[in-house]
């Protein structure tokens, strides 16, 4: 049998037909990047995610000179929201980046680590988590981390059945 996934996303060039709320998370987002620590990859990302209770909690990558210490922006974002409100929804997720030694003609996708930690919070919520990933010129938003990662692996692999 051959089964087929498809994966639903938008793609918005008209950021005229974002939100407020859209606007200010991806503003957000640009902001911190530039106060990423990149200084090995000069590779800057940066996140803005709003909670249910409308705070915004952000996050950059935080690199180290041994390379697999740094952590990237999405993870650092979700540690603090669940850190700081382990009992408050996370709705929506903005992530950008830019690096300085080429263009990123497309909206950068969160690694598959950060795809895994995001699914993760999505299950402890009971409740999907919307991402932005964007650039200058285009928003790609996917109504689910899980949209990102099929066959993801989460806590029912763990149970007994
Ligand atoms: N990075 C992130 O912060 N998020 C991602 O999803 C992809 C990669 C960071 C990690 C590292 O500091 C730099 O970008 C280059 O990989």
């Amino acid at each position: 049998m051959t089964s087929e996934i498809i994966i639903k996303y938008h793609e918005i060039t008209d950021f005229g037909l974002l939100s407020d709320s859209e606007r200010i998370l991806m503003d957000k987002a640009i902001k911190i990047s530039k106060s990423a620590y990149a200084p090995y990859s000069q590779f800057y990302v940066g996140v803005a995610m709003i909670l249910e209770n409308n705070e915004i909690i952000i996050g950059n990558n935080q690199e180290n000179a041994s390379f697999p210490c740094g952590v990237c922006a999405e993870r650092v974002a979700l540690s603090t929201a669940n850190t700081n409100y382990p009992n408050i929804k996370i709705k929506t997720v903005a992530i950008t980046a830019t690096s300085k030694n080429f263009n990123l003609l497309e909206p950068v996708g969160p690694c598959g680590l950060c795809r895994q930690v995001l699914i993760e919070s999505e299950s402890r919520q009971n409740y999907n988590i919307e991402l932005l990933l964007f650039n200058d010129n285009k928003v790609v938003k996917f109504a689910s981390a899980k949209d990102l990662l099929p066959f993801y692996f989460n806590e029912t692999k763990l149970k007994r059945t």
